[in-house]
């Protein structure tokens, strides 16, 4: 009976109803998102049959007992999804073992609905690229999509459906170690990057057995918790939220991602869980998001310890009221959701249209047709770690490592050279992975000094001290290592599992120990080239003093060591920039460039009253978008297509750039306004364009960028959207401290 059904449901879920008009419209590419908002004649018939009870199995996902990503664990999954009280499963994976629970679900059921499959797929599944601060270093949107494509043939070819990606919280406070995982302080850049990867991640069809629903997190403002540390509180004006911390989710939702994440802050004193000023009114109201939201792990139970639920049975009504479609892993709702819809307290619309969300994407991601679509051995076996997934990952490492840097043009350094290698991290290829690794193995990969025993003539490695352990009993082997070799390269930074969840500090410096071996082997006076191995911003500016060059390599991934040692040695050149502040200090937290400029901004050296420090000057150690290769650029005035523009027209700005060194080089051309006079303040710099460009020795190029209303809009003082008229200044550079400006003017 109920696999007749299933088939009858399945020959009309051959029939898409196509588009159902809802707002998701990709900014760019229309066609992308074709599929992303179809809705399925099976998701109505299947509702109408539906008992209370296997709607809010719908509702509910437990991890399994394979990987855990949080406090606790459900006994029993497996009973669940039998009893149909589960529907959807975490960090279950492999086509074997997916298949295994798919089987279950379909064959075992009533209904038959298949499961869906989520997993952490934050940056790669088995090929690891680099960690999210530093695949945003690139600048290169269309390797970032490249990159969450591979991670998507990876895990789709693994039995996975659904990603918790892209992670879309800008940060400003590098004490928390959730920094490694977003795209770093900037709203343009972090949208850039938000959109490349759903597009990367959903492909331009989700029914495509490739390709895997993308998860918009955690909505919202997860990334400023007071004193940056994990899942404290968040309060912000909503004029500030709206402006500096909404467009990368926005941005995700518009490129058509399927589901959302709440986050496990408050906001507005209202845990995110149940705060349908976010869930509903403006994700779904304001940005016609059709998709479903999960809660993030036991962030509904987490509403007790908030104080704003006395029990689960409460913190489920009000999450699910709120718009919070999915419980995952706390239980409530599987719990005590059917008592509250027979009280009333949660209507039969409500839970309706959060199971019928459910079900669209399952339907989306073709389930329906052919639940074991994802769960074939030969393909997860054929797409694991090709050849193409590793040279993606390499050249995404290359493209995400920051030449901070590079005294006396000290690198590249001469292929076949002797160096010593110094550091505790030079030899571990396990923190090469960073934090979520996803399936990554260490198996294989390769250290930064395999890399670079690759490349030189001859290598002595020593660590020369512990990661943090104070003992300095290596350091005079470390200190006679680099006098023998001439050229030194020391590997330091912090372990992996310094950043990521629940890894936050209140120091961003080196552990001690690392900063003096540094001074060591720098007091001996062999040049030293510094690779850093770290998950945020850290103040290093003392070691930036010491060494002669200094490389962030963050945590490069899978291919990391050989990637590293190439541009080291001059196989491929540095690109990266920085897509977040460096400080000089931890006290200038929180610092970013989207600054506002004050009452009394800083403008005379000893002026008393201005907005400075006694102790420290107000620019950070390297500003956000800083970036060194092995040649150098200059830049021409920019040019404009006219010095004013109205509603709905437009102006095109021009600079030439020239490569003025003797190697070939990348430059990251970054496009920055200035809204002079506004009704409310302005930041005294917004990036609103880049592109990244390869100029060869004496090469110049003009880049072109087009300046329309939407560039100047921002929350205004009546908290509608839009330009205001007035005098903009536009500036054109290497990187955010940039100077030279023309002004244009916007007319109403
Ligand atoms: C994290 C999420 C993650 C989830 C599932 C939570 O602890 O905050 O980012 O997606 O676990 O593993």
């Amino acid at each position: 009976m109920k696999k007749i059904f299933l088939f009858l449901l399945a020959t009309m879920l051959l029939t898409s109803c196509g588009g159902n008009g809802a707002a998701v419209k990709p900014a760019d590419d229309p066609a992308r998102a074709a599929n992303f908002n179809k809705t399925y004649p099976i998701v109505d018939s299947l509702l109408k049959v539906m008992t209370l009870e296997e709607k809010i199995g719908q509702l509910v996902l437990y991890t399994s007992d394979w990987d855990v990503t949080g406090p606790s664990i459900r006994e029993g999954y497996i009973e669940d999804i039998r009893s149909g009280k589960c529907g959807n499963i975490f960090n279950a994976y492999t086509a074997a073992y997916t298949r295994k629970l798919q089987e279950i679900a379909v064959n075992e059921t009533r209904l038959g609905i298949p499961l869906l499959f989520g997993y952490d797929v934050i940056h790669g599944f088995r090929t690891i690229f680099p960690i999210n601060l530093g695949i945003s270093s690139s600048w290169d949107p269309g390797l970032i999509e490249e990159s969450a494509c591979v991670a998507a043939r990876e895990a789709a070819a693994a039995g996975l459906h659904w990603t918790y990606s892209p992670m879309c919280d800008i940060c400003v406070e590098p004490r928390w170690g959730r920094i490694s995982e977003g795209a770093g302080e900037d709203a343009f850049l972090g949208s850039a990057v938000s959109r490349a990867m759903v597009y990367g991640y959903q492909g331009a069809d989700l029914e495509d057995p490739f390709t895997i629903a993308a998860c918009v997190k955690h909505f919202a403002a997860y990334g400023a918790p007071h004193a940056g540390r994990d899942y404290n509180t968040v309060d912000m004006s909503e004029r500030w939220l709206r402006e500096f911390y909404l467009p990368p989710y926005k941005a995700a939702v518009e490129a058509g991602a399927q589901t959302v994440m709440a986050s496990f802050n408050e906001y507005d004193g209202t845990p995110a869980t149940a705060n349908a000023h976010l869930l509903t009114e403006i994700l779904r109201d304001e940005w016609g998001f059709d998709g479903f939201v999960v809660s993030d792990y036991t962030g509904v139970m987490e509403m007790i310890n908030h104080g704003t639920s006395a029990d689960l049975a409460d913190a489920s009504v009000k999450a699910l009221n709120a718009g919070n479609d999915m419980d995952m892993q706390s239980g409530g709702y599987s719990e005590f959701l059917k008592k509250a819809v027979e009280e009333g307290k949660v209507s039969r619309k409500i839970l309706d249209e959060a199971v019928r969300r459910v079900l669209t994407v399952k339907a989306r991601l073709g389930l329906f047709s052919d639940p074991f679509k994802y769960c074939s051995e030969e393909r997860e076996e054929a797409e694991t770690k090709t050849e193409e997934n590793l040279h993606t990952a390499l050249v995404l490492a290359q493209e995400s490592c920051v030449l901070l840097k590079n005294h006396n043009n000290i690198l590249p350094l001469s292929k076949n050279s002797p160096v010593a290698v110094i550091g505790p991290l030079a030899n571990s290829a396990d923190d090469l992975l960073g934090t979520w690794r996803g399936a990554g193995q260490v198996e294989g990969v390769k250290s930064i000094l395999d890399g670079i025993k690759e490349m030189a003539g001859s290598v002595v490695y020593t660590p020369g001290c512990d990661v943090e352990k104070e003992s300095q009993a290596l350091f005079s082997h470390a200190e006679y290592a680099a006098r023998s070799a001439g050229t030194v390269i020391m590997v330091l930074g912090e372990p992996c599992d310094w950043t990521g969840e629940a890894a936050s500090r209140t120091s961003i410096r080196l552990p001690e120990v690392q900063t003096e071996l540094l001074k060591e082997i720098a007091g001996t006076g062999v040049p030293v080239v510094l690779v850093l191995l770290n998950g945020r911003p850290l103040d290093i500016s003392e070691e930036s003093e010491l060494a002669d060059a200094v490389l962030e390599a963050w945590y490069p991934g899978t291919m990391g060591g050989e990637a590293v040692a190439r541009l080291l040695f001059g196989e491929a050149s540095p690109s990266g920039r920085l897509s977040v502040t460096f400080p000089r200090n931890i006290g200038q937290i929180p610092i970013y460039y989207w600054a506002k400029n004050t009452g009394r901004p800083y403008v005379d050296i000893g002026a008393k009253y201005e907005s400075r420090y006694l102790d420290c000057p107000n620019e950070p150690l390297y500003p956000f978008g800083y970036g060194l290769t092995y040649t150098t650029f200059s830049y021409g005035k920019p040019v404009l297509s006219s010095d004013s523009f109205g509603p709905g027209g437009s102006i095109t700005a021009k600079a030439t750039v020239t490569n003025t060194g003797s190697r070939e080089g990348c430059e990251v051309i970054q496009l920055y306004l200035r809204d002079m006079l506004g009704s409310v303040t302005r930041p005294v710099k917004m990036l609103r364009g880049f592109q990244r460009v390869l100029l060869a020795p004496g090469e110049s190029t003009e880049v072109e960028f087009t300046i329309t209303q939407e560039e100047l809009s921002f929350w205004r003082k009546d908290m509608t959207y839009g330009p205001e008229a007035g005098e903009f200044r536009l500036f054109i550079g290497g990187d955010s401290s940039c100077e030279d400006y023309v002004t244009f003017t916007y007319n109403d």
